[in-house]
């Protein structure tokens, strides 16, 4: 095999490039890829996916939020949810299962109805990261919630914060960590001074009138729309 350059077109005079040559192109036959009657497939996943790959010019790319409607539907990533997807896909398993098993908000076992991500960057670390995750994993013990430390969520200007069940809030105090926990036992609304969605966006000065008016969708959820990670 003649090596590729970055275009991925063949050119012999490149040197070898294992990481390039090697892999790309992962080897499959069509037997791997399970037929949509071998796996019974929920029509309502099967369209959503569908629907998904429409967006995009090649298939591949709705991987990601498939996984994420798998992940909707079932809680995690189940074998047998991949294992759907993959054929309504016409991928094998084996190449959505190296998708989800990447990202840390695809869950590959599995996890608890609510899911807690407690920021620990830098600008979060600074103002207390740390013992807001202790926090809350002393405050989730026996509660049905899964609870991480993350990376950078894109949110430093409300830090210390942390990701509830998709949502953002911020700046959080550690004895807020008991609240929100009680909160989502009780299927009440979590920290509503704390939400990022609820907070005025830079130039939400009133009157928001004429031209200065901000479009109502903005704070609209995309569907498939995954935050951080
Ligand atoms: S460092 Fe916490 S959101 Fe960026």
């Amino acid at each position: 095999m003649s090596p590729v350059d970055g275009a991925g077109i063949s050119n012999p005079n490149l040197p070898v490039d294992i990481a390039v040559t090697k892999g790309r192109v992962p080897g499959r036959s069509e037997e791997q890829i399970p037929e949509l009657h071998e796996v019974d497939c929920p029509p309502e996943l099967r369209e959503r996916i569908e629907g998904l790959m429409a967006r995009y010019p090649d298939r591949r790319s709705a991987s990601i939020p498939a996984l994420w409607a798998v992940q909707e539907r079932y809680g995690w990533c189940t074998p047998d949810g991949i294992r759907q997807a993959a054929a309504v896909m016409r991928f094998t398993p084996a190449d959505l299962e190296s998708v989800a098993s990447f990202y840390d908000l695809l869950h590959t076992d599995p996890v608890g109805t609510h899911r807690i991500e407690v920021c620990t960057n830098i600008s979060c670390w600074m103002r207390g990261g740390d013992e807001l995750l202790d926090a809350f994993v002393a405050a989730g013990e026996g509660a049905d919630v899964h609870i991480t430390g993350f990376e950078c969520l894109g949110a430093c200007d409300i830090a210390p914060m942390a990701s509830i069940d998709q949502r953002y809030y911020g700046p959080l105090e550690a004895a807020e960590a008991a609240t929100a926990i009680e909160q989502l036992n009780a299927g009440a609304d979590v920290l509503p001074d704390k939400a990022l969605a609820a907070r005025p966006l830079a130039g939400d000065t009133p009157p928001p009138t004429g031209r200065n008016r901000e479009p109502e969708s903005r704070n609209r959820p995309i569907d498939g729309e995954v935050r951080g990670g």
